[in-house]
């Protein structure tokens, strides 16, 4: 789905979100919801709270599960994913504290494997992500899914591509400041959701339309989307100039 602007592009996703989780609550049950960071979710997450705020939709049945944190990264450190959440969304709606899942950057290195299981079955147990959220890095990664990550890949420890690092030196000072690991749910994790909705803007026309038009390949993780049974790309034009 192709908008004008990127605010078009998230009022209508938030629309999306806001419709699931009031059919989750018409019917009791749990929203379980996919999350990404990022520039590009930041004005998604704003829509959401002014729907809280404005229309009082409730984020009481919602339950939420990050794609990724940086390893090692305090919570508590301004460049955290968990700050991150907390600053753009959490901190502005109702959700329930116990209900919110991001990977822990603060724990042992020997604990990451069992912390990884755990995320993994937790969703699982909960019946899987209804509706999953993604960026795009400019590389084609979704999540922390580096090039040549695997279509079997579930939530795992994972090294930085120098690009990536990059890319995200702008949130620190400095590249070599940049954490050279992160936690990140896997490319089978993010295909088992019921529902992704990717989120393009601007300058990210090239992998766009690679991820989209392109060969599905481990190379441009983005475009194993193309295996997925519903998934929507929602680009501003900019985005879609090279479709
Ligand atoms: C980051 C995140 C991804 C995000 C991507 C794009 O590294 N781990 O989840 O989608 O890069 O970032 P941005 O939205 O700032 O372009």
């Amino acid at each position: 789905k192709i908008f004008t602007s990127p605010a078009k592009g998230s009022a209508f996703a938030a629309q999306e979100i806001a419709t699931l989780i009031k059919d989750k609550q018409a019917k009791k049950e749990d929203c379980v919801l996919g999350l990404a960071t990022g520039s590009t979710p930041i004005h998604l997450y704003a829509e959401l709270v002014k729907l809280h705020k404005e229309e009082g939709l409730s984020f009481k049945n919602v339950i939420t599960f990050n794609l990724d944190e940086y390893f090692p990264l305090e919570h508590e450190a301004i460049q955290s994913y968990w700050s991150f959440m907390h600053r753009h969304l959490f901190n502005h709606v109702d959700i329930l504290p116990t209900n919110i899942h991001i990977p822990n950057g603060e724990i042992a290195k020997e604990d990451i494997k069992k912390h990884c299981q755990k995320y993994e079955q937790l969703i699982e147990a909960l019946g899987g992500i209804d509706l999953q959220i993604l960026g795009i890095g400019n590389n084609g990664h979704i999540g922390f899914n580096e090039p040549g990550s695997s279509i079997f890949s579930k939530t795992r420890l994972v090294t930085l591509d120098n690009s990536t690092r990059m890319a995200n030196s702008r949130d620190f000072q400095g590249i070599s400041q940049v954490p050279r690991l992160a936690i990140t749910m896997g490319i089978s994790t993010i295909l088992k959701a019921k529902k992704v909705i990717l989120l393009a803007w601007g300058n990210k026309a090239p992998i766009v339309a690679k991820a989209v038009e392109g060969h599905v390949t481990e190379q441009i993780p983005a475009s194993i989307l193309q295996q997925h049974n519903d998934c929507l790309f929602v680009v501003d034009e900019m985005a879609a100039s090279d479709l």
